[in-house]
């Protein structure tokens, strides 16, 4: 067994890493809950005889019970994890079993005590020829080899090996070998699984010449988004979402929908929401899935309960999921991964197209979520025969215009990396906006603190003088985005108030503005305000990109984030 603390990239430099010998093995980039990060902390975790190893994602919530209960029975424990229960406590029934199966009897037994939420893998010297693998509440997928296979929390981690995938529910337990896979249910009966075919493309998984996974997935923004349209619009006819094919009498059956997320997820349920509520007449509630899933939300057969996730293995929005559909509401999943958890627990499932996306902080998957969003939008507004068809037509035009609108701001990003290079030493931005504007603020501002360091805050514009702006000085910037012609008077007062105070300005705007008022005036192309983030997010994400390279830091990969967020 060897673990170290750090980047993967050092495990190649650890003594005895070349000698390594046997055709399976199990490993784990540790995200720390339980003990810092450190060697003795990291996975895998062996029991106290050193027969079996583990590696966990999740957060094992009874481990202190479990941890006094093996002590008394005379277990030491090397490390501050929850994990460490796991291998000692599959060592403990072990040692009891007299099945024919004593290893996979005991893993079951042991996971029968577990409280919380896991994926474990589990392999023995005992048994050198497959490795047991099992969850609840955590994602794992088992990908399918020639000769090989592989288990990984998410496909596109394992996609260059594989596009052939079963995927396993909870309490479900996989024995795999090299040439066979054996499926169990909870009471370990053996059952067959299907196979799925990812036809995600492998070297989208790879940066394709681009420095960083972010920049690339920044630039296949146009792309995700006309493959996530797909052939769902058409102008002058209504659009049709077989995933979801809801009738008249049911939309107007509902009085409120929720859209339920975390972060950009959720960022871009409040860039869709004013449309939704708009064009519907029905009031939509953007809500953050750790608040919602503990407030105990209004929630009914009348709620239509749409839930927003990348990955569709994050652990809020699946526990948000699962209240809203004990509470009689409909579900829809919006995700970007076929099969994923989030899509397997909801009544309807819609997918973005936008390809695996690697880097730590999501871009193309934003934009192809609000896309979605807006089209899901559109699509209820025709069913409910709501809108006028002139006005929907113009809308569904301007989300057509989006692949090349897109493509017009990434034929434009050196002004961006100019500007970049004049503030990356600044502390604190603060990014503000109104209406879809503001909406749009909360995400810019989430992407340059997540992957640059640099406290950020967004405020809906009219909000700064009622305490924030006490904050505004020289040497602090103000990111503003105009869009609105209609709100685009208020917005530039905020703008001039700001400047009174010293700060410096970048604008995004669609409007024609006198440049030499501001010290970066980023234009994109006009487009209906309901659609207006989509565009606005690109210079913000490029913005923040550039910061962070500027100060060397490694943005795919930013300090104390994980992509999926399989913990609470
Ligand atoms: C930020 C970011 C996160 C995720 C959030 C939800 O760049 O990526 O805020 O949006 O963790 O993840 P998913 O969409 O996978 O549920």
């Amino acid at each position: 067994m060897l673990k170290t603390k750090g980047r993967v990239s050092l495990l190649n430099e650890i003594e005895g890493i070349d000698s390594l010998k046997g055709h399976i093995g199990i490993a784990h980039t540790r995200w720390a809950t339980h003990g810092k990060p450190s060697k003795e902390n990291s996975h895998p975790h062996m029991d106290n005889s050193k027969n079996f190893s583990v590696v966990h994602n999740g957060i094992i919530e009874n481990y202190i019970e479990l941890k006094t209960f093996l002590v008394s029975k005379g277990y030491n424990f090397l490390s501050q994890t929850d994990t460490e229960v796991i291998p000692n406590l599959i060592h403990y029934y072990y040692s009891q079993e007299s099945s024919n199966n004593k290893f996979l009897h005991a893993v079951k037994r042991a996971c029968d005590d577990l409280k919380g939420s896991f994926a474990i893998e589990v392999i023995s010297i005992l048994h050198p020829d497959h490795v047991i693998v099992t969850r609840k509440d955590s994602p794992l997928v088992v990908g399918k080899g020639d000769n090989e296979n592989f288990i990984s929390s998410d496909i596109p981690a394992i996609l260059s090996f594989t596009k052939n995938f079963y995927l396993l529910n909870d309490n479900e337990y996989a024995e795999i070998y090299n040439d066979k896979i054996l499926f169990y249910d909870k009471d370990l009966n053996e059952i067959s699984k299907e196979l799925k075919n990812i036809n995600w493309d492998s070297s989208s998984a790879e940066k394709n010449g681009f420095e960083d996974y972010m920049l690339k997935e920044i630039f296949e923004e146009p792309n995700a988004i006309r493959e996530t349209i797909g052939t769902k619009l058409s102008i002058g006819k209504d659009i049709v979402l077989d995933e979801l094919n809801f009738t008249k009498d049911y939309l107007k059956s509902i009085n409120k929908i929720y859209i339920v997320a975390c972060g950009t997820a959720m960022h871009a349920g409040l860039a869709t929401k004013t449309l939704i509520e708009n064009l519907c007449n029905i009031t939509v509630i953007v809500d953050i899935a750790s608040e919602f899933r503990y407030r105990d939300p209004l929630v009914d057969e009348k709620t239509l309960a749409i839930f927003v996730s990348q990955s569709g293995e994050t652990a809020d929005t699946i526990a948000a999921l699962k209240l809203a559909k004990s509470k009689g509401a409909k579900t829809i999943a919006v995700s970007n991964v076929i099969g994923s958890s989030i899509t397997r627990e909801a009544d309807y499932s819609i997918y973005t197209h936008a390809g695996p996306e690697i880097a730590v902080a999501s871009t193309k998957a934003y934009t192809s979520q609000v896309t979605l969003l807006a089209i899901i939008g559109l699509y209820f507004s025709e069913t409910l025969e709501h809108s006028n068809k002139d006005f929907i037509n113009n809308i569904k035009k301007d989300i057509l215009s989006l692949p090349d609108k897109v493509s017009n701001i990434l034929d434009n990003v050196n002004c961006i990396k100019d500007f970049a290079k004049q503030v990356y030493t600044e502390h604190d931005m603060f990014y503000i906006g109104r209406g879809n504007d503001y909406a749009v603020a909360q995400e810019g501002s989430l992407k340059l603190k997540e992957i640059s360091y640099i406290h950020s805050e967004s405020y809906a514009s009219g909000e700064l003088k009622h305490g924030t702006i006490a904050l505004i000085e020289n040497g602090v910037t103000v990111v503003s985005i105009i869009t609105d012609e209609t709100l685009a008077p208020k917005s530039l007062s905020n703008i001039q108030e700001v400047i009174t105070r010293g700060a410096k300005t970048f604008i995004i705007t669609n409007q024609n503005l006198d440049d030499k008022n501001f010290d970066f005036v980023f234009k994109i192309d006009n487009i209906s305000p309901y659609l207006s983030p989509i565009l606005s997010i690109v210079p913000m994400q490029l913005f923040a990109y550039y910061v962070a390279k500027e100060k060397k830091l490694d943005v795919d990969k930013p300090r104390n984030l994980a992509k999926s967020v399989t913990v609470e």
